[in-house]
């Protein structure tokens, strides 16, 4: 859904990481993107243009073709952004002094559209303080510059320098295509289950899996806000380049979310919070016994009444399932917990892979959400979200 159609310019530079380049046009090609590549000459030691152009279904472009002599204003008009990846400490430098020696070069020159790089050295040249300060130089002309991974190098040396994931740069291109309605807001997004212990290993829980929870954190990303994420059990693996936090308990989260509360500006309570815990738990393990065994349950915290207690300036956003009286449940809690806004999901879509939902403000508006995914759903939910709450210049005599 988010690169469908969408027009990327890959640059690669002669770095040893550059074969990586084709599993990221493999995976770009898949969601829909069109991917052309332009080559300095030094990447021809390292890829194949027979193997980029086959790979994309496009012509691959290394070096001035006097037949063609505009083909850097070509395919700087044609994209809609450029990523160099991996990018040389080289050509970073080259960039960052206005030199315009090679197709690659001359076409970044040439193209005005969201532009990013991904660097990829060894972690000596990478740290090299002319380096550092070539990088800031093209990140305050709004280069967007994806941090490289850290680990084991090519040359043997362990450290930060290995290029970025590729699963992590199509996320920063979807974020460049993408109107930045986050940008500047740290956003606490709860996901997953709680447990709660009758004895060492026996829990009662519930089956949510997180995978919500994580579609939000990553629309937050793309839309240019920082989430924060505080997991419960969760069935999804959250990418390491995500800030996030686990717990266990019911317990725990409320106090993780105390913590976080004043340092946010928003927070999605996407966590299914076990209702109830045992009211007395064991410290040994129980021991199987013939008679019935009977215990108390206590409810748990309600986190979300407490953070509505707190609220400054924070949105606060609940989500409620609920099997009847959808809306009329929902705005009763909505009320009852001091919240901005509540999505509600009718039980049906529970493990499902569509979505639907509706959001509910609390100045009586309703959005009805119906989507394919759950990445879709829950970008639109924080699209909605942020353009009722953030672009309304109304909003603080409205909501406050
Ligand atoms: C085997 C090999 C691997 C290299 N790997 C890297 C690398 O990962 N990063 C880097 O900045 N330079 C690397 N270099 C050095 C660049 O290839 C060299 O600086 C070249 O001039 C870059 O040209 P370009 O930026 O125009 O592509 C490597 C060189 C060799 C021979």
């Amino acid at each position: 859904m988010f690169l469908k159609g969408k027009r990327i310019l890959i640059g690669i530079t002669g770095g040893i990481a550059s074969y990586k380049v084709y599993e990221l046009i493999r995976l770009l090609i898949k969601e829909g993107a069109e991917v052309k590549t332009v080559l300095t000459p030094s990447a021809l030691n390292f890829v194949s243009p027979t193997v980029l152009s086959t790979l994309s279904g496009k012509e691959s472009y290394w070096d001035w073709n006097y037949r063609r002599p505009l083909i850097h204003i070509d395919l700087a008009k044609w994209c809609d952004a450029f990523l160099i990846a991996p990018a040389t400490v080289n050509t970073i430098s080259k960039l960052a002094c206005g030199i315009a020696d090679n197709l690659l070069t001359a076409t970044w020159f040439a193209c005005h559209k969201p532009k990013l790089i991904a660097p990829a050295a060894n972690s000596v040249m990478l740290s090299d303080s002319i380096i550092c300060e070539n990088l800031k130089r093209l990140k305050k002309a709004g280069v967007e510059i994806i941090p490289s991974d850290e680990g084991l190098l090519a040359c043997g040396d362990v450290g930060e320098g290995k290029l970025a994931n590729v699963n992590l740069i199509r996320d920063y291109l979807v974020k460049a295509l993408t109107p930045q309605r986050w940008k500047g807001k740290t956003v606490l997004i709860t996901l997953g289950s709680t447990k709660e212990y009758l004895d060492p290993v026996r829990f009662i829980s519930n089956s949510s899996s997180g995978k919500m929870g994580l579609a939000l954190a990553k629309a937050i990303f793309y839309q240019g806000g920082e989430p924060i994420l505080v997991a419960g059990d969760i069935k999804v693996d959250i990418p390491h380049w995500f800030r996030k936090f686990t717990v266990d308990t019911s317990e725990e989260l409320l106090k993780l979310c105390l913590e976080l509360f004043p340092s946010v500006d928003a927070v999605f309570m996407n966590a299914a919070v076990t209702d109830y815990r045992f009211k007395e738990t064991f410290r040994g393990k129980l021991k199987k016994k013939e008679q019935t065994l009977k215990v108390e349950l206590d409810p748990t915290p309600d986190i979300l009444k407490e953070l509505g207690k707190r609220k400054d300036n924070q949105l606060l956003v609940g989500f409620a399932v609920e099997t009847e009286n959808l809306i009329e449940n929902a705005l009763q809690k909505l009320k009852r917990k001091n919240l901005d806004a509540i999505v509600v999901n009718p039980a049906e879509v529970m493990g499902k892979d569509r979505y639907e939902g509706i959001l509910l403000t609390k100045d009586g508006r309703k959005e009805e959400i119906k989507t394919s995914t759950k990445e879709e759903g829950a970008f639109l939910i924080t699209k909605k979200v942020a353009q009722i709450f953030m672009e309304d210049p109304q909003w603080e005599r409205k909501y406050r």
